[in-house]
């Protein structure tokens, strides 16, 4: 088996810092500093904070929860009842809460997931392959259910498998939390 230079670097952090093996056991093998960071910059620019981080209240308006990074709708948030003539034909497609982490359309009502490690709520669980397969299916862990809007896919799937790892990586990185968020709300007869 080849191992790059990356990959040696991860296992060295691994052990300095214990992050690696986390994304070891998910991955099957460590991933790399570099991982991590082209997973970080391509979750930037794929705005996965709009949907799945709450948000607090800044000078410059609504920003990510940095003590919750991309834990998804929180399980504790209060949402107000979706208004009966709100959407439907003629009417709004779609409307969403403050944190921007549910959505009510015609699907009904879905919530952004936790995608920290967090092993029972989270995506602790998940292999990087399994990660993969969902984003190219569109479908839970690649044979689940169909993954409801406006969860980006299909943009997701533009990636290659070594972005996506990459992605993976960055997200089996961030601090574990236990938020366990809600099954998605079936439309209103
Ligand atoms: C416009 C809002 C939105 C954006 C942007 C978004 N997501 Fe999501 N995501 C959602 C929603 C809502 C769900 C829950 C869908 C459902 O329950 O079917 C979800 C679900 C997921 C899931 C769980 C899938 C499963 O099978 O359980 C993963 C993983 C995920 N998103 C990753 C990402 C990543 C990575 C990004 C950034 C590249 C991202 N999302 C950007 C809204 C979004």
């Amino acid at each position: 088996m080849h191992i790059s230079a990356h990959a040696q670097v991860g296992l060295v952090l691994a052990v300095v810092t214990g992050v690696g093996s986390q994304i070891a056991a998910a991955q099957g093998q460590p991933a790399s500093a570099e991982q991590v960071r082209r997973g970080e910059y391509l979750v930037r620019f794929g705005g996965c904070h709009d949907c799945h981080s709450p948000k607090t209240m800044t000078a410059a308006g609504p920003a990510p929860d940095a003590t919750r990074l991309l834990s998804g709708h929180r399980a504790d948030a209060k949402l107000p009842p979706v208004p009966a003539d709100a959407l439907g034909p003629g009417r709004w497609g779609a409307i969403t809460n403050n944190d921007l982490t549910a959505w009510a359309g015609p699907w009904g009502i879905s919530f952004a997931a936790n995608l920290t490690p967090d092993k029972n709520t989270g995506l602790g669980g998940w292999s990087a392959s399994q990660f993969i397969q969902t984003m190219r299916t569109g479908k839970h862990l690649g044979i689940g259910r169909p993954l409801l809007p406006p969860m980006p896919w299909q943009d997701l799937d533009a990636l290659t498998d070594q972005d996506l790892t990459a992605v993976f990586a960055y997200l089996m990185s961030l601090k574990p939390v236990d938020n366990q968020v809600p099954p998605p709300i079936p439309p209103m007869k």
